[in-house]
């Protein structure tokens, strides 16, 4: 299914350039973070990428049919959108749609459902969750079927210290199996707890794409700079 390439990515909204053009490449096993002020289109990009977004120019090919890229890879929103169902089903879902056996899908969804902390509430609705839980059954959801690509828009974003790390460390065990992550956020120290690569991006346009390391010590982008030592980037 590797590398995705995405080429003169161009997106519009109602005729107001938002992002691009944008060349990229995703290789198997990457683990890129991408880092940017407010509004300067990461979920766009994600979105993008993801094949979610009508390009308003250029291309996303996978070295794969589209058909069986979307079914290796999966999203998990900013705000976790819940089914209207109790923890469990939530976990068994996605299993069952990829025509997963009952027996499997109930012994994987048990596994889960203890990893993510929530097996003595796994029979109520997951619309009752907090935030946090229902951020960490989303990404247990994602990581469920062993996805090849995982896409995630800032999957911290307002949560407290000890489920940051509980997700982060999900993460760090689905790339040790092989997983590729694009994923944004808004935590420079997450970034650098993570990423293999940071991608930079300011008014929908890539500045920087570098290693984590060359990027924190000499980034190639001023906006870049600025934004590492908490300046406001104009
Ligand atoms: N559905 C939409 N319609 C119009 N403009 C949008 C829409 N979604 C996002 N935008 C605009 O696109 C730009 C990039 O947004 P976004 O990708 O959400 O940035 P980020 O995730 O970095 O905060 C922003 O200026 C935002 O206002
Ligand atoms: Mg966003």
């Amino acid at each position: 299914m590797f590398p995705l390439i995405a080429e003169n990515l161009v997106v519009e909204f109602n005729g107001k350039h938002i992002l691009g053009p944008i060349d990229l490449t995703v290789n198997k096993g990457d683990i890129s973070l991408i880092l940017g002020p407010n509004g300067s289109g990461k979920t766009t990009l994600l979105k993008s990428l993801h094949g979610i977004m009508k390009l308003k120019r250029g291309s996303i090919k996978w070295s794969c049919s589209n058909n069986s890229s979307m079914k290796k890879q999966m999203f998990v929103f900013q705000t976790p959108i819940m089914l209207r169902r109790s923890v469990f089903e939530n976990l068994t879902y996605p299993l069952l749609l990829r025509k997963v056996s009952n027996s499997k899908a109930h012994r994987l969804a048990t596994e889960w459902v203890e990893k993510i902390g929530l097996k003595e509430i796994m029979h109520i609705s997951a619309t009752r969750l907090s935030g946090g839980e229902k951020q960490k059954l989303a990404l247990a959801r994602a990581l469920i079927i062993e996805p090849e690509m995982l896409f995630l828009d800032e999957p911290s974003a307002s949560l407290d210290g000890k489920t940051t790390v509980e997700i982060e460390n999900l993460l760090k065990s689905c790339t040790k199996n092989g997983t590729t992550i694009m994923m944004s956020t808004h935590d420079i120290g997450q970034a650098k707890r993570l990423a293999k690569n940071i991608l930079f991006l300011n008014k929908g346009i890539l500045e920087s794409n570098q290693l984590t390391e060359t990027f924190f010590l000499e980034p190639t982008s001023p906006n870049a700079q600025k934004f590492i030592t908490g300046e406001i980037v104009e």
